[in-house]
């Protein structure tokens, strides 16, 4: 019997691309979700009799991939499958799941932060036993694999009921139904001060978390309302919806505005404001009257982690991809603790979480997140700043100020131009990439190149080298732009010009970002060429 599919699946998508992710109906195709599995099946290290770890983070389309999975896995020899209640796993729920019951791996059904439903998008990756996702090697092996496969196999068996915990037997393998909230709450409690939040909650602390209708709903809702007693209603947003309500389950200033708009009302704002994407690795973070930047709350976290049991000791490293800004490398230093700039994507922390070299890592697109699972953590982010201000009895605000005044500050924004022509995305960093010896000791307003690259990187753990992950511009005293074309975009290209001012202790700390960053932004266009290229005066997002 031949059941293959036409094409690989990852026809159209970027080498290296951790998994799958396309329009449901691509997904819908025959044999299209089948062929990737069974080369995930045909490729990873596994024992006979070995388990795997699967879930979602319930969009659309969710249950029908996860019932066939099962059906596939028991073809395939796996002894176990661990499945979320519903079919719910958060991707960072899914990496403790994987570690604490001794997985070979998991797969994990997520677009992350793009918006679900008939007509949008779904995605399917592979995560190795250490909890992250499979590293280039697993995934190139997986590619070949799709190309080359000519059956898939699965057992003749009826969907399980989802809906119901405990175990049953698919073709003679156990599928264990769980809790997809219970381990991970339980991990949360190892690393946070819990009873300090909770007396923090009784003592009049409030907050309002944003689910998005996606998949961290479940998980926050026992969390921060259950276990530490913030009032009912805390979290917003809290049931997983298959097209999450309609909305990008993507935790900006864009797609949660109204937790912006609630954060900036002085009358009505809570003390301390969050939410998180679609499969609840990402975080956004919001004082009353204070947006905290990813990568200032990676540096802030990092400055002040000790305060929860599970940093007591200290970090070993602080990690960040090379876009996100420098503040967390002042904090390194301070600590007397190895930094490290590692190109877009969280897989490139995984080998320095493995190796024990970084404890805390975070990139300026709201992940942020620690060597307690292998992906970033968005509820993991929320308990980290609870429990520091349950720590130290001070405001959102006070603990910025206070970080800058002893740092300085790292002005960030990032701007983003959207479904640009490719040809011409390309053109303009080949242009850049051509420029680049000549920008040194050039002038641009008030600000002068201090150094350019295009920025590459040797893992100091197997020595592999990623070359070409973004062009760097660096001005005299700290500042920088980076320009880079997005790697997971699907119409066109993605310009994303990286912003970043320094402004020293003793500067001006407290001055709008835009303004502080007007000058920067001028250089970027006089040095890319970004409307002659494009065509565009303006980004699409500013994050
Ligand atoms: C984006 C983010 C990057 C993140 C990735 C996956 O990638 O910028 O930090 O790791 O999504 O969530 P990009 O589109 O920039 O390649
Ligand atoms: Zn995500």
């Amino acid at each position: 019997m031949i059941r293959k599919h036409a094409t690989t699946p990852f026809e159209g998508q970027k080498p290296g691309t951790s998994g799958l992710r396309k329009k449901v109906r691509v997904f819908q195709q025959e044999n299209y979700v089948e062929n990737f599995i069974q080369s995930v099946f045909d490729v990873v290290e596994r024992q006979a009799g070995a388990t795997l770890v699967v879930g979602g983070d319930g969009r659309f389309h969710n249950r029908v991939v996860i019932q066939q999975a099962i059906r596939m896995a028991a073809a395939n020899g796996y002894g176990r499958v661990l499945v979320g209640r519903g079919g719910i796993l958060s991707t960072p729920a899914a990496s403790h799941v994987i570690r604490k019951y001794g997985a070979s791996g998991g797969l994990i059904l997520s677009a992350s932060h793009n918006p679900g439903g008939p007509e949008e998008d779904f995605g399917i990756k592979y995560n190795i036993a250490n909890g992250g996702p499979a590293p280039e090697k697993v995934t190139d092996a997986i590619h070949a694999r799709t190309l080359a496969i000519d059956h898939w196999l699965d057992v003749d068996a009826p969907d399980i009921d989802l809906e119901a915990l405990g175990t049953v037997s698919v073709g003679g393998m156990t599928v264990e139904v769980i809790d997809p909230v219970a381990d991970y709450a339980e991990l949360m409690e190892q690393l946070f001060d819990f009873p300090a939040i909770r007396k923090a909650a009784a003592d009049g602390l409030t907050m309002a978390f944003d689910a998005m209708s996606a998949v961290t709903g479940p998980y926050a809702v026992e969390i921060l309302e259950h276990r530490l007693g913030f009032r009912q209603g805390t979290v917003r947003n809290a049931i997983p919806l298959e097209d999450f309500g309609g909305h990008h389950p993507d935790p900006n200033l864009v797609h949660a505005r109204d937790l912006y708009d609630l954060m900036m009302d002085p009358a009505k704002a809570p003390d301390f404001g969050a939410a998180s994407d679609g499969d609840g690795d990402r975080n956004l973070i919001i004082g009353k009257g204070r947006f905290i930047t990813p990568s200032d709350s990676l540096a802030m976290l990092a400055a002040n982690a000790h305060l929860a049991p599970g940093y007591a000791d200290g970090l070993k490293g602080i990690a960040r991809s090379m876009p996100t800004s420098a503040a967390a490398d002042r904090v390194a230093e301070a600590l007397g603790i190895p930094a490290y700039e590692t190109p877009t994507g969280w897989k490139f922390f995984g080998n320095l979480l493995d190796a024990g070299m970084a404890t805390i890592c975070g990139e300026e697109s709201a992940g942020t997140g620690s060597d307690h699972v292998r992906e970033k953590d968005g509820l993991w982010a929320v308990l980290l700043w609870l429990n520091i201000l349950a720590a130290t009895g001070k405001s959102v605000d006070t603990l910025a100020r206070e970080h800058w005044a002893r740092f300085g500050r790292n002005y960030y924004a990032r701007h983003d131009y959207e479904a640009v022509d490719s040809g011409k995305a390309n053109a303009l960093m080949a242009e850049l990439e051509a420029s680049l010896a000549s920008l040194p000791g050039r002038a641009f307003g008030g600000l002068t190149v201090e150094a350019a690259d295009s920025f590459a990187y040797c893992d100091p753990v197997d020595a592999s080298v990623s070359e070409n992950q973004g062009i760097r511009v660096m001005f005299e005293g700290g500042s920088r732009v980076v320009f880079r074309l997005s790697g997971t975009g699907t119409e066109g290209a993605t310009l994303r010009v990286y912003l970043e001012r320094y402004e020293p202790a003793g500067g001006n700390l407290d001055a709008p970002t835009p303004a502080m960053l007007a000058d920067i932004i001028a250089a970027a266009e006089e040095i890319a060429g970004i409307k002659r290229h494009t065509g565009r005066s303006a980004p699409d997002v500013v994050t």
